[in-house]
């Protein structure tokens, strides 16, 4: 394990290691977004590199694509995989049921149309993404343009009757400018503090004309990875129920992570 990481980034290079040891020969892989799954894409390519690992892999951004070039991944559209084995994803939270939210990144809308078009989807974190109930992390909202704010507005009224604890919402910037998705959306972070019932929550903003999709991802992980900074690794499968521990093993000069920040 390389000396100069922090902590934080060992736990997520262990996890993500871990993560890429379901890849098998053959199998299309869906690509997750964000500093965790660069992780990913980096220890998968080390595998295509190292073991002639033939794989195809559908990222879910246009960073991730990029990256999984760079690692000498074969890139794929999801229209050409058409159908995925397995993806691997970060997340912003979860919970006991393996329910995320996601979108911090920004890419919730590919990120939840590839894990959905997967046989499997295994989440990769450290510690502190798990969470006793979701919505401590602002909720994305990938709105259009057009009417944002009638939008935003209808969206704040829908929350008055929902159980949840906060009802601000904002719209992401960049900068001075508002954030644009590779699809060129806005999104809107919802500062709900408290989910009490995330399913019915995701069901109805994607109810609200304008909404293209939220960033709750209910019953689509299925395997989560935690990783701790010592290189323990906890597996979770929720259609299991099963817990293992394991402890991954990095080589004494290994490097391959330490030109990867956030
Ligand atoms: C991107 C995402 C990311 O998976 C999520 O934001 C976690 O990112 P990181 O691994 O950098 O903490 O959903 O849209």
């Amino acid at each position: 394990m390389p000396a100069e990481l922090s902590p934080i980034d060992k736990a997520k290079s262990a996890a993500a290691k871990r993560a890429v040891g379901f890849v098998q020969d053959g199998m299309r892989v869906g690509l997750g977004t964000g500093s965790t799954a660069a992780w990913m894409v980096k220890a998968l390519g080390e595998r295509v590199r190292d073991e002639g690992l033939r794989i195809k892999g559908v990222p879910t951004s246009t960073r991730t694509a990029d990256l999984a070039r760079e690692e000498g991944i074969e890139v794929v559209t999801l229209d050409e995989a058409k159908w995925l084995d397995l993806t691997i994803d970060g997340t912003d939270e979860f919970d006991s049921n393996l329910n995320l939210i996601k979108g911090g990144g920004g890419a919730l809308l590919q990120e939840k149309i590839v894990a959905t078009a997967s046989d499997q989807m295994i989440v990769i974190a450290d510690a502190g993404k798990e969470v006793s109930q979701l919505g401590a992390f602002p909720l994305p909202i990938e709105v259009i343009r057009f009417g944002w704010q009638t939008t935003k507005a209808l969206i704040e009224e829908l929350l008055v009757s929902l159980d949840v604890l906060g009802q601000t919402t904002t719209l992401r910037m960049n900068r001075t400018e508002p954030y644009l998705t590779d699809e060129g959306n806005y999104i809107l972070d919802l500062h709900l503090q408290r989910i009490g019932n995330a399913r019915q929550l995701a069901l109805v903003l994607n109810q609200v004309p304008g909404v293209v999709e939220n960033g709750l991802f209910i019953d689509i992980c299925d395997i989560v990875i935690i990783g701790h900074g010592d290189g323990k690794v906890e597996l979770r499968d929720i259609n299991a129920g099963s817990v293992a521990n394991e402890r991954v093993e990095f080589a004494e000069n290994e490097n391959v992570f330490a030109d990867l920040g956030d």
